[in-house]
This record gives structure tokens, sequence and C-alpha cells, in this order.
């Protein structure tokens, strides 16, 4: 029996992002961005470059026509659209969208746009701390604005800020530098804090601007197993969902903080400055569905030393220890192993928790990936974990939870947030490497070829007669 189908109108797409696939640095009129160091390691690529869509982009976009997405998740740059502290939009950056977007809308490909994908623009930064300070939500709501009425009609859906936990964490992204450990973990939650009002803001706006279009933030899935099943492991657990993934949902969606995340975030110093007229400004609004982005799954035990906050990532300090899961096996990029079935219990405690229609945004293998005599690139490894993944999220449906969507991440090899062209996603091959820029051209990997049918049957290949 052929495997069954998925329900009409599915949305299956691919995922890219602006800083790491788009380049274009200094063109067009765009500013610097937090982002266009990339990870500032020497012998590894940086985002000035990136996969060079800026200039492949008409090329790109026939790709995904050959490839038969329905729906192109993909990502603004802040400092393409807004270069300087004006406010005023780059009438070169907005064009360089409308050509894009026209394109895909010609084609029958609809575009989610992320409007907040890491990349902070550097002169907000400069000038006042970036989302450290109160005026970056007026600066995001500007921005915002702008994007709505200029391409209100052909986006939409739209992305608020794509993966907060990331996105305020990281120095690379955010720009601050601070050193003290404790300051650093304040300044983070002083941040997605005001990321939040930002996206209440933003999507007040939005409902204004174009009532008919859609808004959701994207969350990076926190899939956090016991080690055991002592009472103590699972309280670890449940501690670590909250602090990295319900605590910044629950501000996105709910507009309010837990009790356990109140009370860890006092407990530490860490609660965020608020002022009157928060608690209205987050009632105000609430996203129409759920982005979610997922790779593996994470494990944590109990506590039993002191909280070191001077480790990195902030947020891996709490009220639980994060370790190893046994029962995964770890390869050379998916460091945690691979979990297809974390994805079905993070997306079910998503439902339970905030009823939102949902979208796989990312989910892919990283390999290590090299052309062969042929010119070719067989991702055998690759194929496998979508397969296991989108059965996943098959699952998922046929039970009845509001899934209306997958894209794989990504579209095309693109620069990693960390690793650079080492680590490769895409199913489609880039040709370029970390020091190398070469020609960037694009060759469809085996993948391609197996998601193509996959769309174009609307099921998982097997079990035909
Ligand atoms: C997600 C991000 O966190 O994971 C992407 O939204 C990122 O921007 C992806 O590239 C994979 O992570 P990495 O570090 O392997 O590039």
């Amino acid at each position: 029996m052929a495997q069954p189908l998925f329900p009409d109108g599915f949305l299956w797409g691919a995922s890219t992002s602006a800083f790491q696939f788009e380049g274009g640095y200094g063109l067009g009129g765009k500013g610097a961005a937090t982002t266009d160091r990339g990870p500032g390691r020497p012998g590894i690529a940086d985002n000035r470059v990136a996969s060079d869509h800026f200039h492949h982009w008409r090329e790109d976009v026939d790709l995904m026509e050959q490839l038969g997405i329905k729906v192109y998740r993909m990502g603004f740059s802040w400092s393409r659209i807004m270069p300087d502290l004006t406010g005023g939009p780059n009438p070169e950056g907005l064009a360089f969208y409308d050509r894009l977007i026209d394109r895909l809308l010609e084609r029958g490909i609809e575009p989610l746009v992320t409007l907040y994908h890491f990349e902070c623009p550097q002169v907000l930064v400069d000038a006042f701390g970036g989302w450290k300070s109160r005026r970056m939500i007026d600066a995001y709501v500007r921005y915002a604005e702008v994007c709505f009425r200029h391409f209100k009609g052909r986006v939409r859906r739209w992305v608020t800020v794509n993966e907060q936990l990331i996105a305020t964490a990281a120095p690379d992204n955010t720009g601050d530098r601070e050193t003290d450990p404790r300051r650093r973990q304040r300044n983070t939650y002083q941040m997605s804090y005001h990321v939040a009002i930002a996206e209440h803001r933003a999507i007040s706006a939005l409902r204004t601007i174009d009532p008919t279009a859609q808004i959701g933030p994207v969350v990076s899935l926190q899939v956090v197993n016991p080690f055991s099943g002592a009472s103590a492991d699972v309280l670890a657990a449940m501690n670590a969902e909250e602090m990295m993934q319900n605590y910044l949902l629950d501000l996105s969606v709910r507009g309010e903080i837990s009790p356990y995340a109140r009370h860890y975030l006092e407990r530490e110093g860490f609660f965020p400055a608020v002022e009157p007229g928060d608690v209205a400004i987050l009632g105000a609004s609430s996203p129409d569905f759920l982005g979610v982005n997922y790779y593996f799954s994470s494990c944590a035990r109990e506590r039993t030393e002191p909280i070191r906050f001077d480790r990195f990532p902030p947020w891996s300090g709490g009220d639980f220890e994060l370790c190893a899961n046994p029962t995964l096996k770890p390869t050379r990029w998916m460091e945690n192993g691979i979990d297809p079935l974390g994805l079905v219990v993070g997306m079910r405690k998503l439902h339970d928790r905030y009823r939102l229609p949902m979208i796989v945004t990312e989910n892919g293998m990283a390999l290590s990936e090299t052309l062969d005599e042929e010119g070719l690139v067989h991702d055998g490894p690759r194929i496998a974990y979508l397969e296991q993944h989108i059965r996943a999220v098959k699952e998922l449906v046929d039970e009845g939870y509001p899934v209306f969507g997958y894209c794989v991440w990504s579209l095309m090899d693109l620069c990693s947030s960390h690793q650079g062209f080492a680590k490769r996603y895409g199913l489609v091959f880039v040709d370029r490497t970390d020091t190398d820029v070469k020609d960037c051209a694009r060759i469809p990997k085996d993948s391609f070829w197996w998601y193509r049918d996959v769309i174009r049957r609307n099921r998982l290949p097997g079990g035909e007669a």
C-alpha cells in the first residue's frame, strides 16, 4: 500500500535566512549588521557573500519552482531595508525584495517572511545598544510597519522573530559584548523582554495595516527529556523547557510570565525592568500561528552543583543540568543525536499550551559535503533524516494536530551560524568553501530530487505496488 497522502493544501516548503544566504554586503545601499562578520573566527566564512543569493536570486527562484515548493520561508535583512538611524526605508533595498517577491508570486510560491532572524543593524547597536534599550522597540515597530505597508497583499504570512532564545543570547547577534556573567544574563532577559513587547506592538500594527495577513513567532523547539525516571530529573527537564522555551513563548503568545519563571528570575536578580503600560501592550495582541524549528532533542538531569553563570550559552545555567541522552547517538554535526519522535513530543506540548496552528519552519540534517568526481552530492543520510521527520509530522496531522506546513532547512547550502560552509544543510549544493567564494554555482543534491517527488505526490515514497 502506498504511503498515505498529506492533506490538500499542505504547505511544503524550504527555508533560508537573509544573513546566511543573501550576501550583497554593502551593495544596494545595505547598512552594516551585527551578523556580517559571521562567527568571527579565522578560517570560517563570514556572511558578506554567504551564498550570494543577492546575485543568484533569479536562478534560485527557478530552482524553487523546479522543486515544487508551495511556500518559501525567507528573511528580510533589516539593515538592507533601513540602513541608517533616520528610519527612512532604502528604496533599493525594498526594490530588491519587490523583484524577488513578485517573481515568487508569479511562480505560485508563497513568501513567508521573517522580519528578524538574528541580524541586528549595527547602527542601532552603536547608537543605543540595540535590544538592551527600549528605543529598539520603536525602531523594530517602525521597520515592521514599513514592511507591512509596502508588501501588503503580497506577503500573507509574517514571522516576527526567529528563535528568540538564540537571537538574544548570542553576542554575535545582539552585539552585546558584556563579559560579566551575571550582567550578561540580566541583559539577555532584558533584551528578550523588549523583543516580546516589540512583537506585540508589531502584531497590533499588522491588524490595522493588513487585517487579513497572519503573523507569528518562530520557536527553537526545546524537547528536553529527563535523564532518568527520577522525579528530580523530570523536574529538571521541566525547568529547562520552561526557561529555554516557554518563558519566551508565554510572553510572545500570551503576554504573561509563568510562576516558575517569575520565581527563578526574581531569585537570581534577572527579572527585567518593566514600565507602566507594558501589561496592556502584552495583552493587546496574540499571534495567528507558531513556526517551529527542530533539529534534535536535549536531555537534562537534576542540578547538584551551584549554577555556573559563566558558561555559554547563558541559558544553559539554571535549575537543571543539560547532559547527553544515553539513548541517542551523536553524529559529526548533530551532537545531540537524531530524534524524530522528539518532534512529535515537542509539537504536542506546544499545542497543549498554546492551541495555535503550527508550521515546521526549519528541520534538516547537517553534513560535511563536497562534490564527487561526477560533480554530484549523494546525501543519503539527509534523505533518511527528512523522511523520518516528515513521517513524524504526518503522525501529528493524522492525530488531528493543526500542522499546516513543513519547511526543510535549508533550501540551499548557506553559512551555518557558527561553522560556516563546513557544515551544510542544503537540498542544493552551493559551490564555495569557507575560504574560497568561487562562483557559488548551484547543484541539486539527491535530496532535492527526493523532496521534489514527495511534494509532487503529496506523500512519502514507499509501499507502491
Ligand atoms: C536555527 C537557525 O537555530 O538553526 C538557523 O534559525 C541556523 O539560522 C540553524 O542556521 C542551524 O544551526 P547551525 O548553527 O547549525 O547553523
